[in-house]
């Protein structure tokens, strides 16, 4: 009865062993395939009332976490008082895969590093500890990522990572935005790897008004709201602005905008209200044009303002380009090749930040 018993055991025992073993195998072998089949992932953006720009990301195994869509900051960050080591633990992070039209199911992926900070942070700076980065070296994916910034109008816009297409609706079907972009040259910070353009000069209305000395930079910032001017540029721009601009009524200033206009004195188009084009200059010869709705704010019940600020005349970059000059424009930095895609206002196209299909399948 005994050896019976111990032989039973003994092949349950085998079983047991045998099958645990080919389960997990099995399991191993199917996230590898999951994870070789992924080429892109996708997150929403959204814009708070306080123009912050955030994303939604699952954290270890808690409830999706907003968090600071931070162009300039070189790590991913969490508040320090989630961790007991206050320089990161490892951190799992689940995102969706995507196919380029919709998510296509949450991936987990392990032992991010990551920093402590007084609030969450996704740094897609080029710096190997980027949430940017990280994503895109677990997955061997495409190195290159995709931002879509919203409106004040539109619930959500999008960031992708990996290979393209970055599909949003079109009125009726699809669009690829990676189709509809032009390249500028991508200059990169060395110390904090965040991103920088050359520019040469200032125009509004076609009419060059001011040109740089050789090595300005403006700064790529998603976490200034609005665009910032070093004074010396600030002044003599709101002078040609205001000159180009005469035949619309004015009301007073509105913090910390300086040139406001009667709100409804202003028509407007497609592409926002219609004042001059502004383009910056970049070296290469391109620009970077800004349209209506990118330049003029609604920043009371009565006003308009011209949604640009006067940085002083201390900054780092003479320009800071900030989210509210990005609303609406397709950005893809390429890491590979160090240039960034630049679709201008996409506004034009009838379509918007907030087109992309965020229902799974
Ligand atoms: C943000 O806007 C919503 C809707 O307009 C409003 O209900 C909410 O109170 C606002 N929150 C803050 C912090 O201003
Ligand atoms: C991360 O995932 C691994 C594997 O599932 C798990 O062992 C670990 O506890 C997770 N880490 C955290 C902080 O949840
Ligand atoms: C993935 O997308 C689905 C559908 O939009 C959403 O319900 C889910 O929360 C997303 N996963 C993560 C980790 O954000
Ligand atoms: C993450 O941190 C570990 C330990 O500090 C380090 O060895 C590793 O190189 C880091 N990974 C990246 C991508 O920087
Ligand atoms: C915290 O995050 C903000 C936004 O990314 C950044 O400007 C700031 O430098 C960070 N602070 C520290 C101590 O890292
Ligand atoms: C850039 O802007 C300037 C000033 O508006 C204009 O003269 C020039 O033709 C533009 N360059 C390109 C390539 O569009
Ligand atoms: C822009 O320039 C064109 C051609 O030089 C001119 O006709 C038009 O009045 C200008 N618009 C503004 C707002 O200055
Ligand atoms: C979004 O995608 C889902 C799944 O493919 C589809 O059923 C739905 O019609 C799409 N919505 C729009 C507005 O295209």
């Amino acid at each position: 009865m005994g050896s019976v018993l111990n032989s039973t055991t003994f092949s349950v025992l085998v079983l047991l062993t045998f099958s645990l073993f080919f389960t997990s195998k099995q399991s191993s072998i199917h996230a590898q395939e999951l994870h070789n089949a992924v080429k892109a992932l996708v997150a929403p953006i959204k814009k708070t009332n306080s123009s912050v720009y955030t994303t939604s990301l699952k954290i270890n195994s808690n409830q999706n976490q907003q968090l600071i869509v931070d162009l300039s900051s070189p790590v991913l960050s969490f508040p320090c008082c989630w961790f007991s080591n206050p320089n990161g633990i490892q951190t799992n992070v689940t995102i969706n895969s995507t196919n380029g039209r919709n998510p296509t199911g949450d991936v987990t992926l392990q032992s991010f590093n990551t920093s402590c900070n007084e609030t969450s942070v996704a740094g897609l700076a080029r710096s190997p500890q980027s949430l940017s980065s990280q994503l895109i070296s677990k997955l061997s994916l495409k190195n290159q990522f995709g931002i879509c910034m919203p409106d004040s109008l539109s619930p959500q816009g999008v960031i992708f990572f990996g290979s393209e297409p970055y599909e949003i609706m079109w009125p009726y079907y699809p669009v690829d935005l990676s189709k509809v972009i032009t390249y500028l040259p991508l200059v990169i910070h060395p110390e904090d790897g965040s991103y920088m353009l050359t520019l040469t000069g200032l125009a509004l209305n076609y009419t060059q008004i001011l040109s740089f000395k050789p090595g300005t930079t403006a700064l790529l910032s998603t976490t200034n709201p609005y665009t910032k001017l070093r004074s010396d540029i600030y002044h003599p721009f709101v002078d040609a602005f205001t000159k180009a601009t005469v035949a619309y009524p004015r009301v007073s200033s509105v913090e910390p905008f300086e040139l406001c206009f009667n709100y409804g004195s202003i028509p407007a188009s497609r592409v926002g209200y219609y004042v001059p084009l502004i383009d910056l200059m970049l070296d290469g010869g391109k620009n970077w044009t800004i349209f209506g709705y990118n330049t003029i704010t609604r920043a009371s019940e009565e006003a308009l303002c011209l949604g640009f600020v006067d940085g002083g005349m201390n900054m780092e970059h003479a320009v800071v380009i900030g989210a509210f000059q990005m609303e609406n424009n397709f950005l893809l930095f390429d890491e590979e090749k160090s240039r960034l895609g630049f679709s201008s206002t996409i506004l034009f196209m009838r379509a918007n930040c907030g087109g992309f299909n965020f229902t799974s399948v």
